[in-house]
Parts: C-alpha cells; sequence; structure tokens
C-alpha cells in the first residue's frame, strides 16, 4: 500500500494510472477505522482497478469543538488495518495541506432541495456545509471513477448524490449497507468513547428501529415516532434527539404512510455525552 500525505504526491502517483484508463474506487473516512469503513473498501477494491482510501479528521464539519478534539485518531493502527485489506493507496493529508489559505470554497451554487436543512442539518448547524466542502476538496483531487459511502450516514449520502448531480461531477456514487457490531449497534468510530454500560445499553437503539419496523402497519407515523422516542428515553442512559420518518429519496419528514412508497426511520440519541445516529428502511 503507497501512502501519500500531500497532494502532489498522490496527483503525481494517480496521474499514470488515470491515462492508462483504470478504474478509481475513492472511499473518504476520518480515521478510527472499523468493519464498516472495510466494507467499503472491499467493495471498492471488487469494483475498481485501484483503491484509495482517505484519513482526514475534517475540522469544518464539526459543529461541536469537544468532539472534534476527542475524536479518536489513531492513524497508526488505521494503516496497519488497511494493509490487510485491499486497499491500495491510502491519503492522509493535514489541515494546511486540504486547506490552503487562499482556496475559497462556495457553498452556495447547490440546491439542496431541502435535503441539507432537515435532521442532522437541523440539529449540527454548519455540519454539511463542512462535509460537502471536504468531499468535493478530495474529489477534485483523486478524481474518482466511484465513490462508496455507507447508508450509516444515509443523510451525508443524499447530500454528496445532490452535490454530483448539481455540479455534474463525473463520479459514480454508491452507497453500501450498514455494518453492525454482534448486539445490532451499528458501528461507528464514536463507539469507542462508551463507557461499558453505555455500550451495552446502546444496543437499544438498533432493537428499538426493528420493533418499530414490524409495527408500522399497526400504527399512525405520530404514535411510530412517539413510541420511539419514549422507549429510548426510558432507558437512563440514552436521550433522544430527535426521531423522523422521511422519505428514503427527498428525506422530507412525511405525516401519512401513503405519501411515500419507500421511508426511512431517522433516529439521533445521546448515549452519555455520544450522539449516536442510526437509520432503517420501514
Ligand atoms: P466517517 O464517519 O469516518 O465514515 C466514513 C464512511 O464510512 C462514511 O461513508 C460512512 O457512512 C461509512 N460508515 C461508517 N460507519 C459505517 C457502518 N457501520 N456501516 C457502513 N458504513 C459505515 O462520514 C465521514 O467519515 C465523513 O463525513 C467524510 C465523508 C469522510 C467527510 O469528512
Amino acid at each position: 500500500m503507497q501512502v501519500f500525505s500531500t497532494v502532489r504526491e498522490l496527483t503525481e502517483f494517480l496521474d499514470t494510472l488515470m491515462k492508462a484508463e483504470k478504474r478509481i474506487g475513492f472511499v473518504p473516512t476520518m480515521g478510527a477505522l472499523h468493519s464498516g469503513h472495510l466494507s467499503l473498501i472491499e467493495k471498492s477494491s471488487s469494483e475498481n482497478d485501484i483503491t484509495v482510501c482517505s484519513i482526514f479528521v475534517n475540522p469544518t464539519q464539526f459543529n461541536n469543538p469537544s468532539d472534534l478534539a476527542n475524536y479518536p485518531r489513531t492513524l497508526e493502527r488505521d494503516t496497519t488495518l488497511l494493509q490487510t485489506v485491499a486497499c491500495d493507496v491510502l491519503f492522509a493529508p493535514s489541515v494546511a495541506e486540504m486547506y490552503p489559505k487562499d482556496e475559497v470554497f462556495s457553498f452556495q451554487n447547490i440546491d439542496f432541495k431541502g435535503i441539507d436543512s432537515v435532521m442532522e442539518g437541523k440539529y449540527r448547524k454548519g455540519h454539511f456545509t463542512g462535509v460537502v466542502q471536504v468531499v468535493k476538496r478530495l474529489f477534485d483531487i483523486v478524481i474518482p471513477t466511484n465513490a462508496y459511502f455507507g447508508e450509516k450516514d444515509y443523510q451525508q449520502l443524499a447530500i454528496i448524490r445532490r452535490m454530483v448531480q448539481s455540479l455534474n461531477l463525473p463520479v459514480k456514487i454508491i452507497g453500501c449497507a450498514i455494518v453492525r457490531e454482534f448486539d445490532g449497534l451499528a458501528m461507528s468510530s464514536r463507539n469507542a468513547r462508551l463507557s461499558e454500560k453505555e455500550r451495552e445499553n446502546a444496543a437499544l437503539i438498533y432493537k428499538t428501529l426493528l420493533v418499530a419496523k414490524q409495527n408500522v402497519q399497526k400504527t399512525t407515523v405520530e404514535e411510530l415516532k412517539k413510541w420511539v422516542t419514549e422507549v429510548l428515553n426510558t432507558n437512563t442512559f440514552l436521550r433522544v434527539e430527535y426521531v423522523e420518518v422521511a422519505d428514503s429519496a427527498t428525506l422530507l419528514s412525511i405525516d401519512e404512510w401513503q405519501q411515500s412508497s419507500s421511508r426511512r426511520l431517522f433516529v439521533a440519541v445521546f448515549v452519555g455525552e455520544i450522539r449516536l445516529i442510526d437509520n432503517i428502511v420501514l
């Protein structure tokens, strides 16, 4: 595996491959890698000639400074892990390398059709501006044929699809299924920050989503959201930030099942100090 920390080295290396018309698969991450990330890399390597993974804890997408400060940074361990899977290139730049002082970023010319102002967009102000900024910059550097994003961050995936469509970027966005722990908790780099007790209780999130899914036809949308909120809030380790039912494509909230043929249930839950998100197709 080749490891690069500067844009110049990486583009020099990728240039030759591009000229040879090799398919480049790209998996952007913030590191603290787990099997969820690795599943994206495996998928990329099965569909491309070369797979590039980036590790960059992007400061511009953190709305909470302590979340940024405490975000796990395990580059050495991540590098070793990537060597055990089919990753060909690791790009691990510094903040200065990613954001040179003279670069101007404009978010205004993309119409996100409201996807950016609900759920994560509503509760994490500025988060998606930062995500779009960094992913656009990474796409400009890597120029991937295909890029892989997890459905764990379903709204992020929808935002990236919209950005690519709006800016007419020559990259195909591929959504990948959520990888879960043995007890159903969605894998996340933030899980490592949970205490033993918090980790145990966090399993209730997915268990509740599963029961909700089984009860879709028996309740109204409002009743289902209320039930999920109550079940989660009853556990003393958990505190719900939002429970939403939205259309899978537009991500706009629905109040009646008939309003959408493909809908998802989305939750954001604090487990102690740690904020986790999950979603399930209904
Ligand atoms: P990060 O949280 O590191 O996630 C990197 C990619 O892995 C994302 O596409 C995310 O959806 C996917 N992923 C995380 N947990 C997963 C799981 N349990 N199952 C499947 N896929 C999973 O998302 C980001 O980083 C950043 O916002 C980024 C896109 C890199 C921009 O900074």
